[in-house]
C-alpha cells in the first residue's frame, strides 16, 4: 500500500514537471506596459531615479523604478544591437533590484548603470 502510494506520487511529480516544462516553454510573458520613451519620462524626467539615488524614495517607489526598468529591458531601441541592449538595460534592472532588496553599495551601482549619456550614445 505504502509502496503504491509512493509510486503514485512519483508519477504525479513526473507528470507535473512535464506539464510545467511544456508550459514554461510557451511565451507567457506579458508585453511591456511602458515603451522605452515612457520609461524615460516616468523614471528620469519626472525625477523617480533621482529620488531613489538621493535616498528619498519609499519602498514602493523603489519597486516602481525596478518595474519601469523591466519594461525598458523588454523594449527594443531603434538604434544599437539587441544583445548589447539587453546587457546595458540589464545592468539598470539588476542595480534597481539590488536597491529594492537593500544590497550594500546598490545605490552607487544604480548611479553607474543609469549613466544617461553612455546609454544614449549607443541606443538613442
Ligand atoms: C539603458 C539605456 C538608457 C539609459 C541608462 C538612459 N536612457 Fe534615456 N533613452 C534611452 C533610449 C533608447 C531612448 C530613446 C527612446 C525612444 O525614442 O524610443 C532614450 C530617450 C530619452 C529621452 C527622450 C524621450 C522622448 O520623449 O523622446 C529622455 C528625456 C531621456 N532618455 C532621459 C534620460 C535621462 C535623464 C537618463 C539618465 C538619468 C537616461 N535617459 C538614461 C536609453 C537610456
Amino acid at each position: 500500500m505504502i509502496r503504491s502510494l509512493i509510486a503514485l506520487s512519483l508519477v504525479a511529480f513526473v507528470a507535473s514537471s512535464v506539464v510545467g516544462s511544456a508550459l514554461s516553454s510557451a511565451p507567457v510573458a506579458a508585453p511591456p506596459q511602458n515603451s522605452i520613451k515612457e520609461v524615460m519620462k516616468l523614471a528620469h524626467k519626472d525625477g523617480l531615479l533621482k529620488k531613489v539615488v538621493d535616498g528619498e524614495a519609499t519602498d514602493a517607489e523603489k519597486q516602481q523604478l525596478l518595474d519601469l526598468y523591466i519594461d525598458m529591458l523588454e523594449g527594443t531601441p531603434e538604434k544599437g544591437e539587441q544583445t548589447e541592449w539587453l546587457m546595458a538595460a540589464g545592468r539598470s534592472v539588476v542595480a534597481a533590484a539590488k536597491v529594492v532588496v537593500g544590497r550594500e553599495g546598490a545605490v552607487d551601482e544604480l548611479k553607474e548603470a543609469t549613466n544617461c549619456k553612455a546609454c544614449h550614445d549607443v541606443f538613442k
